[in-house]
Formats: structure tokens, sequence, C-alpha cells
């Protein structure tokens, strides 16, 4: 067992180590908990950032077969926010003290980009936020146009590393070109984020371990990773949700082997898992991103039932979040919270 994780520690791992810690039981995984948790220390300390959500569109031009907002579900209301709106939720978030944004939205030609761009600008130059994109894949010119605009990080979770499961979850997509966008943005300069579900329909745990691979390779300044959540208007209807204990060994393994990556305790993780967010925060985590969506878009941003949300009233969520972070004997950060790796020529 320990020699197990001091070789994954080390770097010097094969692949059925790999499987063998995500085997591990409830017993076994203590001390996998409480290195990844050591290891979180060490390198990324005691402070856990807020990240303010805004689901800006469901509008999506996807099929992902796990997703509640895919194209073809015609029981879904659109809804496009429109650009002033967004702007000034984000004065109002960076008046709060959060200071990220991060603008989500299905996959579509909705916006313009140019006008996407002059939001970021507005949002760069009269706040004191970074932002964060998370609009699925564009063509370079589409990502250098954003990046040039002040856009700081862009999240977009690779989904599986394994070529014919990304093709089983994702009828409409290539794993090559997810993978071509990702080195994309980071030849853009962007903090790049990838991740993963953990219990996706036809994943086998040595999937995940070649997830795990892929983020060694990779080497992303964020990771996002959560359980898969049934919804039922999807060709996955009846699946059953991703398991919880087997999604934070996932965690762990990950703060393990990036020892600085950025991790969310992500919200589906706190809305299947019991007390998700303080166990995510106690394997590893050091996000939390936090929905400032206004009700009458967020209840339309279904792409898992039952999301996790405190309350309708961002003030009342974040004081919420923030006690609970403080209860978990950590720190809540009051900067943008840059990856570590590149903190330096970050405005
Ligand atoms: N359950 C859990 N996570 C989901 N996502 C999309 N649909 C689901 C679901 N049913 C995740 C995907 C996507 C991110 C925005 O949300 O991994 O990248």
């Amino acid at each position: 067992m320990n020699n197990l994780l001091n070789k994954i520690k080390s770097n010097n791992y094969t692949k059925n180590d790999l499987i063998e810690a995500l085997s591990l039981n409830s017993d076994e995984a203590v001390s996998l908990f409480s290195l990844s948790d050591k290891i979180r220390k060490d390198y990324c300390g005691e402070k856990v950032q807020i990240r303010g959500l805004l689901e800006i569109s469901n509008i999506c031009a996807r099929n992902c077969n796990y997703c509640g907002v895919r194209a073809n579900n015609d029981l879904v209301q659109r809804y496009k926010m429109p650009i002033e709106e967004i702007y000034s939720i984000a004065l109002d978030m960076d008046k709060k003290g959060v200071k990220t944004l991060v603008m989500q939205g299905g996959e579509s030609k909705t916006y313009n980009p140019f006008d996407l761009a002059d939001l970021i600008r507005e949002i760069k130059s009269n706040t004191d936020m970074a932002v964060t994109l998370s609009l699925g894949e564009h063509s370079f010119e589409t990502y250098k146009l954003w990046k040039e605009a002040g856009a700081n990080r862009y999240l977009l979770r690779h989904e599986t590393a394994n070529k014919e499961h990304y093709k089983y979850l994702h009828p409409d997509g290539v794993l090559d070109t997810r993978l071509e966008c990702l080195r994309n943005l980071k030849k853009l300069g962007y903090q790049t984020g990838v991740g993963c579900m953990v219990g996706s329909p036809g994943q086998k745990t040595e999937y995940l371990a070649e997830d795990l691979e892929f983020i060694r390779d990779f080497k992303p300044e964020m990771v996002g990773i959560g359980p898969y959540v049934m919804h039922e208007h999807t060709p996955f209807k009846g699946e059953p949700n991703g398991d919880v204990f087997l999604t934070l060994k996932m965690l762990a393994l990950v703060r393990i082997i990036t020892k600085t990556a950025l991790m969310p305790a992500t919200t589906a993780l706190a809305t299947i898992g019991n007390e998700g967010y303080k166990k995510g925060l106690s394997v590893g985590c050091d996000v939390i991103m936090i929905n400032f969506t206004p009700q009458k878009y967020k209840i339309l941003y279904e792409i898992y039932p039952g999301k996790k949300c405190i309350s309708e009233n961002t003030d009342t969520i974040l004081s919420t979040i923030k006690d609970l972070i403080i209860s978990c004997n950590r720190q809540v950060s009051i900067d943008q919270g840059h990856a570590r790796n590149i903190i330096k020529n970050q405005k």
C-alpha cells in the first residue's frame, strides 16, 4: 500500500498501479486521502478559491449522450442571456469580492465571438476579475480573439481520454478534435482546465487510469472531476449515477499526480454526495464554484437534475460557502486565484 502510494507520489508508476489505487477499499483509501491532503497543504496551502459561475446560454449544437441540454432534447426551453445582463452581474460579483467570473454555455454560435470579446474587454477594464470561459470547442482564431480581449482561463473537459469511449459518449464528437482544442488553448497562454466524469456509462476503471495518464502528460492548470448524474431526457436514461467514493479517489490521485492543479469540489459531487463539498476539500480540492446565474435561467440549465443550489439569494450562497470553508479549517481566498505555475504576467 505505502509502496504503491510512494510510487505514484514520485511519478514512478504504471497504469496498473493507477488501477490498483482506484480499486482501494475504504480502509485502504484512508492513507490515499491523507497523502493527497498533505500534498494539497504543502503545494497549495490553505486557501480555497471561490469562482462565480454564470450559465450564459443553454443553446447547444452538440448531442452528448449524458447531457440534459443536448441539442435534440426538445423539452428544454432555450435561453441566451443578453450581454448587458452578463456585464451587470459581473460588476455585482466583483463588488461582492468574487474575483473570478466563469462564463459557461452550450457549444454554439449563439453569441457573435466579437460581441463576447467586447464583453470580456469591458469586464477586464472595469473590474478586478479574472475571466474564465467554458464555451466548448472553437477555432484557434476565436480562442485567440477572446484571449487577446483579456480572458485568462478556459475550461474544456476532455471528458475521457479513451477514443472509443469518447465516441460512445459523444456521437457527434471526436477525441482528437477535443485534444487539438486543448493544445490550442495552451499554446495561446490560457490557464487550461481539463476533466472528466466518474461513472459515465461505458467507463471502465482502466479508462480512469488513462484519464490520469493524460492529465499527467498534458499538465493542465485546472482539473474538474465530478460523478456522472443521470438525466431522464437523454439516451443514457436509466444508467446508474457515478460513485462518490470512486470520485474522491480520482480527485486524490489528481492532486498527488499534479501537485499544484486548481481543483474544484464540483457541484455534481455536492449534488449526489452527502457533504460533497467538504469531502472534496478534504481529499485535495481547493476551489468551489458558486452559481450566480439568475433563477429564471438557472432552472433551464439542467445538464443533470437536482443540481446542488443552496439558495436563490447569492449573498446567502456566498456566506454559506464561506462558513463551510472556514469550518473545514481552510481560508477563503480574496485574490483572483491564478494557476500556481503561471502567476506572473497575469493581470
Ligand atoms: N452528469 C455529470 N456531469 C455532467 N456534465 C454534463 N452532463 C453531466 C451529467 N449528466 C459535465 C460534463 C461537462 C460539464 C460542463 O458538465 O463533463 O464538461
